[in-house]
């Protein structure tokens, strides 16, 4: 047994150093600009540092339909999310094709050279079939589709090449690229790795399925998604405090490794839990955590439909083993967290708290009762929000 294959085969290395990043900055700032917006940046670095492996580039046209229509790269692998580099019609109009453009920062250090990318193809999308076929739904208010909806027009697709990280990277004592957590994980002897995904300070609940999921694994990269979010999703420092809390008090320092996933969330439940599952495949991991509701906002998906779409695909096509946990909650009456499979008692044993309640409780500065979260979680959470985070 030995961690996971990468998608596609390897782990894809598009960062050039020394002199060719040299030759290539020289070039990029005689180039035409292309900005990219706070995803574009992250899909970038993502693409560049492999843990989008076996993407190279922003996507082509082939490979755009392949993934909105079937799931699949036109090459036939698995891939569940659009990555793709919108632009608006007018700069699209400007660029020719075979030419290399620089990809810069729009937010951060705006004008910042990020990168390069010779543009291989211009393609116009339909933007409600991307909707109605990523996120099940065209409705506005899904933050995922005011995102499609607000972006260009055109789509630029191409190899890239990674110069500079973002200039606004934070986390980097966290932030470890695909081939140093494999690297981490080989050094400390683990063959079975599952990772986490959270955009949530870890709860009892999370807490609850993790360690499920230790006993029959070596280790468990806690692995928080650290790009853009909704507003009222918790900041991403707040989280990382709490993480580190929770760990220094409640898990055993050496089956746990603390690591940043830059990516931005796309809201888009199943479809992004396929695409989350792959990222982390890519960093070594051999299972994967899928709970109620995965990537999910509003009401917008089944409880359980991020677990079901797995089964469309063939265990060797995905290459990483899904763990699935049920809904977990607090009985009273068992006195731990439980879920429907563990627990005979009925609902007025259940102390269940949605995020939402939890971050209005945190709002009002008041503390989630311990069944919830840990006391040192809740204290760092009310402390941040108290002070404006
Ligand atoms: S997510 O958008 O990153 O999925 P969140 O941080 O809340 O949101 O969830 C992280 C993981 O824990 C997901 O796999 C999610 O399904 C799971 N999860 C969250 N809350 C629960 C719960 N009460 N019971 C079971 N699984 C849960």
């Amino acid at each position: 047994m030995s961690l996971s294959i990468p998608h596609g085969g390897k782990v894809v290395d598009r960062i050039l150093h020394g002199e060719e990043r040299e030759a290539a900055l020289r070039r990029a700032r005689d180039a035409k600009k292309v900005p990219l917006s706070e995803v574009g940046v992250a899909d970038l670095e993502m693409i560049a540092n492999g843990a989008m492996s076996p993407l190279t580039g922003f996507m082509s046209k082939a490979d755009y339909d392949g993934v909105v229509q079937n799931m699949r790269l036109a090459n036939g692998l698995v891939w569940s999310l659009p990555i793709t580099l919108p632009v608006a019609k007018d700069l699209a109009d400007d660029l020719r094709i075979g030419e290399e453009v620089a990809l810069v920062e729009s937010n951060g250090a705006a004008g910042a050279i990020l990168g390069v990318m010779k543009i291989a193809e211009k393609f116009e999308y339909d933007k409600t079939r991307e909707a109605k076929e990523v996120y099940r739904t065209t409705e506005i208010a899904h933050p995922g589709v005011t995102r499609v909806m607000s972006q260009g027009e055109i789509c630029l697709a191409g190899e890239v090449w990674m110069l500079n990280r973002p200039s606004n990277v934070t986390f980097t004592e966290f932030r470890r690229d695909p081939a140093e957590t494999r690297r981490l994980f080989s050094e400390r002897g683990w063959n079975k790795v599952v990772g986490f995904q959270t955009r949530n300070p870890v709860h009892r609940a999370h807490e609850y399925i993790q360690k499920c999921a230790m006993e029959i694994v070596d280790g468990l990269l806690l692995h928080p998604l650290v790009g853009e979010t909704k507003k009222d999703d918790i900041p991403a420092d707040l989280r990382m405090e709490s993480y580190e809390a929770l760990l220094r008090d409640y898990y055993p320092a050496n089956r746990v490794l603390l690591s940043v996933f830059p990516a931005a969330m796309r809201y888009a439940g199943p479809r992004e839990a396929i695409f989350h599952a792959m990222c982390r495949k890519n960093y070594g991991c051999t299972h994967f955590i899928v709970g109620r509701d995965h990537a999910g906002v509003g009401k917008y998906y089944g409880t359980y439909d991020a677990q079901k779409i797995f089964a469309q695909f063939k265990p060797e096509e995905l290459g990483i083993t899904t763990l699935n946990f049920e809904n977990s909650f607090f009985c009273k009456k068992c006195g731990s967290v439980v879920t429907s499979k563990t627990c005979p008692h009925d609902g007025s044993q259940q102390v269940m708290l949605s995020g939402t309640q939890v971050r209005e409780l945190l709002g009002r500065g008041e503390a989630p009762p311990p069944e919830f979260s840990r006391p040192e979680v809740v204290q760092i959470l009310i402390k941040g929000l108290r002070n404006g985070k």
